[in-house]
């Protein structure tokens, strides 16, 4: 037996079904009251994203990394985005959080993995690990397709624009202050010399690693960037000590 409604609906759906206007007209309403109820909420909260301890912003030498990174399109094969299911988190780690692409200009989540995730790829591989993998990907992992980036350790890495890069970033919200920006090119050489003072470095960054990333301390190359970039991936945020805002809901 139908319930009342139901019957109610049998017995006049052809009429809807029958008449390509009203047809329109109902499908419109029903698409319109989805769209409202997804889109209306985000008008009242302040930030879609929730505040996460420890993000910050790039160090010039990363972004810069991170410039090369884009530049290779590295995102065509590799995404930034640990999903919240069981078998991404025992493989990459702790699922991505929105906040830690919060200062991505663009975001590099992808949309495809010929390769792994990188998501929380810092500090898992030695740097040296990282410059022969570049070089040349079979080298260390014998049956890899990734294409070789040699290239990139006998490029000098262009340091007379980073502050423009920072300042293109503090326009698009990255909170990058006055002292960063004019101090963005001594900053990018800082990290990657071996005798440099990096404690101003390390207060306005925390958690920076500074040091010669590409096994060459005379020169300062695009390689250095790449890996000191790739080194930072995932490390920022302390996940022994996070806890998710809606905890109870992500179980
Ligand atoms: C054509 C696809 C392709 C492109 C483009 C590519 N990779 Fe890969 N990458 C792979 C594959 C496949 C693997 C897995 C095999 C291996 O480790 O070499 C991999 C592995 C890696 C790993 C090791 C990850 C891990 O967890 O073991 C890193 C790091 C990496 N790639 C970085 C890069 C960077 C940086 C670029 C851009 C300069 C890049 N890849 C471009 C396909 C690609």
């Amino acid at each position: 037996m139908l319930d009342p409604i139901s019957k109610f609906l049998f017995r006049h759906h052809h009429k809807v079904e029958r008449n390509v206007t009203v047809l329109l007209i109902f499908s419109f309403l029903i698409v319109a009251i989805g769209g409202i109820v997804e889109i209306v909420p985000l008008f009242y909260v302040d930030n879609t994203i929730e505040k996460v301890q420890g993000m910050r912003p790039y160090t010039p030498l990363e972004l810069a990394g991170r410039n090369v990174y884009v530049r290779e399109g590295c995102y065509t094969c590799h995404s930034q985005q640990i999903r919240p299911m069981r078998d991404e988190v025992e493989r990459y780690g702790h699922y991505s959080l929105a906040a830690e692409s919060m200062y991505d200009h663009p975001f590099q989540w992808g949309s495809k993995r010929t390769g792994p995730d990188l998501a929380r790829v810092g500090n898992r591989y030695s740097d040296e690990w990282h410059v022969r993998h570049l070089i040349e990907p079979r080298s260390v992992v014998r049956e890899s397709i990734m294409p070789r980036y040699g290239h990139l350790a006998t490029t000098d890495l262009r340091t007379d624009d980073i502050a423009q890069h920072l300042k293109t970033n503090r326009l698009l919200g990255v909170p990058y202050t006055d002292e960063m920006i004019t101090e963005a090119r001594a900053d990018l050489r800082n990290q990657a010399s071996l005798e440099a003072d990096t404690s101003a470095l390390g207060e306005r960054y925390p958690k920076m690693q500074a040091r010669d990333f590409d096994g060459n301390p005379s020169r300062l190359t695009e390689m250095d960037a790449l890996v000191a970039y790739l080194q930072s991936l995932g490390t920022l945020v302390d996940f022994t000590a996070y806890e998710p805002l809606s905890h109870e809901n992500l179980r």
